[in-house]
């Protein structure tokens, strides 16, 4: 596939991977032997401003039933979502008994706010385990892909909705059209979709390379959201930047002319193209930024290991499969990976193989330095871990520049 997946023109690769293992395939040591890799290549459309993956594995290879990301470990992300649900509620909900559609509801960490106040609702959730989640949670949920034929039933079922949502989950959908066609067709004349997603313009202001993962079909700025939604006859009427993931945009979307824009969409469109996002010379400079960025951290990590550090990861995030694949991070750098995530714990990192050990044995013997993987929880964790940093452990992070924090 040369060819964009939004507006068919021929796309620009920018920057190779190489080999990548799935971002959330956490293995145990029988199953080294059948780990699947693929190609991993970020590309940018010329014409309609869209960067994209040119290779995706196979949705079933993703959303498993050991699917390992669960929305609610994350006590920030929890309040995120609650203040998320509140905007709902207030500017775009009618009084009488509305109706709330939230695509990829996960362990129902946005959709349990709404079931709180009697708000009807239902979540779309394939990855089994994260659905059953949401449905001991008293949620309504469907084990199933969003799309145009789903969007059907549900309109037959249920009705239309006031709201559809999505937080983190359009950007892993590859056959976008079939899910804004289906997302047009589910709302009201008068309803909004409401979705956020990681920034394209902080991926390359942070130089965030982790950003990109099999999961991450696509890398959003304001300009390519426009323009595929516009090709359904909906339209962006406002964007607002938010503090999550590392840098995410909010979206609202209503059917064309529905409700009166805000000046914030051109005024980001404005931005986009002073920034050059629309040009692919940017995205060369973002391959040697990324590059830089790769011989800094590993020429760290080595002069640690030559000076007798230990090194342990914190967080074994999705964005870490990138980082310690393309770097070519092993266990001889970093000792295990702590994460609170029971599914992940006892497994291994995949790709590298790197033991993910439970947050105890972090707490018990620190290490010399935490390499920071979930540095888009940095305001939640570093306040907490008071005790490492008095025990004189010290945080590397890579994103936006390779450090030592002090
Ligand atoms: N919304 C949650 C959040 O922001 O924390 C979960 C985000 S998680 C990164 C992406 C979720 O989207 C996963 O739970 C995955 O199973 C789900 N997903 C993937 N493809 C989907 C599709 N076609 N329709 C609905 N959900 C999908
Ligand atoms: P995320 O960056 O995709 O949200 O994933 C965060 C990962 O980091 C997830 O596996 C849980 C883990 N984590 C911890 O181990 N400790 C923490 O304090 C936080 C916030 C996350």
């Amino acid at each position: 596939m040369s060819k964009c997946r939004i507006c068919q023109v021929e796309y620009v690769p920018f920057l190779s991977f190489g080999k990548m293992p799935l971002a959330n395939g956490f293995l145990a040591s029988d199953q080294f032997r059948n780990e699947y890799f693929f190609e991993l290549v970020v590309a940018f459309c010329p014409s309609c401003c869209m960067v994209q993956l040119s290779e995706q594995p196979s949705r079933e290879r993703m959303f498993t039933p050991h699917y390992a990301y669960f929305s609610s470990t994350s006590t920030s992300m929890a309040t995120h979502f609650e203040k998320f649900s509140h905007q709902v509620i207030a500017d775009y909900l009618p009084p009488h008994d509305p109706f709330v559609v939230e695509i990829g509801c996960n362990d129902g960490i946005l959709l349990e706010q709404f079931a709180q106040v009697g708000i009807r609702h239902l979540g779309i959730e394939p990855s089994a385990n994260v659905a059953q989640v949401a449905v001991n949670k008293g949620l309504r949920a469907l084990q199933r892909y969003f799309d145009e034929d789903l969007a059907r039933e549900i309109v037959a079922e249920y009705g239309q909705a006031d709201a559809v949502l999505g937080a983190n989950v359009l950007c892993h959908i590859p056959y976008l059209h079939s899910v804004v066609a289906g997302i047009k067709m589910l709302l009201k004349p008068g309803g909004v979709l409401v979705f956020e997603d990681p920034y394209l313009g902080d991926i390359l202001d942070k130089t965030a390379y982790d950003q990109i993962y099999d999961e991450h079909a696509f890398y959003f700025s304001v300009t390519s959201v426009r323009y595929l939604f516009q090709r359904h006859g909906l339209e962006v009427v406002d964007v607002m930047p938010q503090n999550v993931h590392g840098g995410s945009m909010r979206y609202v979307v209503t059917h064309e002319g529905a409700r009166k824009g805000s000046a914030a969409v051109m005024a980001h469109c404005e931005r986009e193209k002073a920034l050059g996002l629309e040009q692919p010379e940017t995205f060369e400079g973002f391959r040697r930024r990324t590059e830089r960025s790769r011989e800094e951290l590993m020429a760290l990590l080595f002069k640690l290991k030559r000076l007798g550090k230990r090194v342990v990861g914190y967080g074994a995030t999705s964005k870490s499969t990138t980082v310690i694949n393309y770097c070519g991070i092993t266990r001889d750098l970093v000792e295990f990976i702590s994460d609170t995530t029971p599914i992940k714990q006892g497994k291994f990192s995949p790709g590298a193989h790197i033991p993910v050990r439970p947050y105890t044995e972090f707490t018990a013997n620190y290490p010399d330095h935490a390499l920071l993987f979930a540095w888009n929880h940095a305001r939640e964790i570093i306040p907490k871990e008071r005790g490492f940093q008095a025990a004189g452990g010290k945080w590397i992070v890579y994103v936006p520049k390779v450090q030592i924090l002090i």
